[in-house]
């Protein structure tokens, strides 16, 4: 007996993995506008807060075999964003997704990367070690305190720059940029102030610091040449603002004439503010890595100017989905 010949049918042939993006509490407002650039939709779940502090998430839609992008940057409250964020990749693999990538913009661990004094945990591997444990399969991130954090994970990891952001918000700012001096506040930031400098073509300065304890520095020399010239200060995050502080001090102690800050990530910790808002600049920019709320943007005087990465971490996404190269969208 012959069997009868039966075509294929579109429903057993295999499907490309949908696009699915889904955040947590920490800046849903970057994650929707990564959304809009990708022209998807957040995608919808929920997370709540029991009496005894404990968090559950949960899914309200399928997420079978979707290649799933999960937006948690790492602000405060930071370690309820690492939990979230952790419960919702172990959530997802539970859920059969076909691979779930952390879209980390902001990793604030990243800066506890070496073991600087004794008995103390490197928390920048630790994280790591965590999320790749809950099933995280990819990671994607932004302008890392140290470039090499990028090797405590095993799992592939996009690192994106802002450098491109930056400079053309400098750019945009003063049309002459080139005429400018791009400042790296210590030495760890020389290779980004080269090239953001670079890309204005302007020249460059750094400030040689002197550390007094675990916790003080001091600024001892500015190298290079400010004096009648604008001045662009770049550092990868402001977080008191004490090292702004400093650093804007001895710009205009060597006579900077203008100042302008711009860095990757603004996340504005205790004092920030009213430093900012009493500093000699014309204005400070940050990405929006980490939200920044209206009633911070108003007490900087006017100061605060907040960038767009959304296009930067969407154009991401879509080629880490369609396999296509990331290092492109440096260029
Ligand atoms: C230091 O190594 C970093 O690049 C930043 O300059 C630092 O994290 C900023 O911290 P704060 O604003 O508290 O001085």
């Amino acid at each position: 007996m012959s069997v009868p010949h039966r075509p294929p049918t579109n429903s057993l042939q295999s499907r490309r993995s949908p696009l699915l993006v889904f955040a947590g509490q920490s800046n849903r407002p970057l994650a929707q506008a990564i959304c809009d650039n990708l022209g998807v939709p957040l995608g919808r779940s929920e997370t709540v807060k029991f009496t005894n502090d404990n968090l559950i998430v949960h899914y309200e839609e399928s997420l079978r075999e979707g290649d799933v992008f999960i937006v948690q940057t790492f602000s405060t409250p930071v370690s309820d964003a690492i939990m979230e964020l952790m419960l919702m990749i172990d959530a997802a693999k539970s859920a059969s997704a076909g691979r779930v990538t952390a879209v980390i913009p902001y990793y604030s661990y990243a800066r506890s990367d070496k073991k600087d004094s004794p008995r103390i945990s490197i928390a920048g591997r630790l994280v790591a070690d965590l999320l790749q444990e809950a099933g995280a399969d990819r990671i994607l991130t932004m302008t890392l305190h140290a470039p090499q954090v990028h090797g405590f994970f095993k799992v592939p990891v996009d690192h994106l720059s802002a450098d491109l952001v930056l400079s053309e918000h400098f750019k945009k700012c003063v049309p002459d940029a080139h005429d400018g001096v791009v400042l790296a506040p210590d030495a760890g930031s020389i290779k980004r102030a080269s090239q953001i400098a670079r890309r204005l073509d302007s020249g460059l300065a750094m400030i040689d610091k002197e550390r007094l304890s675990d916790t003080e520095v001091r600024p001892r020399a500015l190298i290079g040449d400010v004096k009648g010239k604008t001045v662009f200060i770049v550092d990868d995050e402001i977080s008191t603002a004490g090292s702004l502080v400093e650093t804007v001090n001895i710009a205009r102690e060597m006579g900077a004439k203008d100042v302008y800050v711009a860095v990757t990530h603004g996340v504005y910790t205790g004092p920030a503010i009213q430093r900012i808002a009493g500093l000699d600049v014309t204005q400070v920019a940050s990405c929006n890595t980490v939200h920044v709320p209206e009633s911070k943007i108003e007490g900087a005087n006017g100061r605060l100017a907040v960038l767009d990465v959304a296009p930067l971490f969407a154009n991401a996404i879509r080629n880490i989905h369609t396999g296509d190269s990331v290092s492109t969208l440096f260029s």
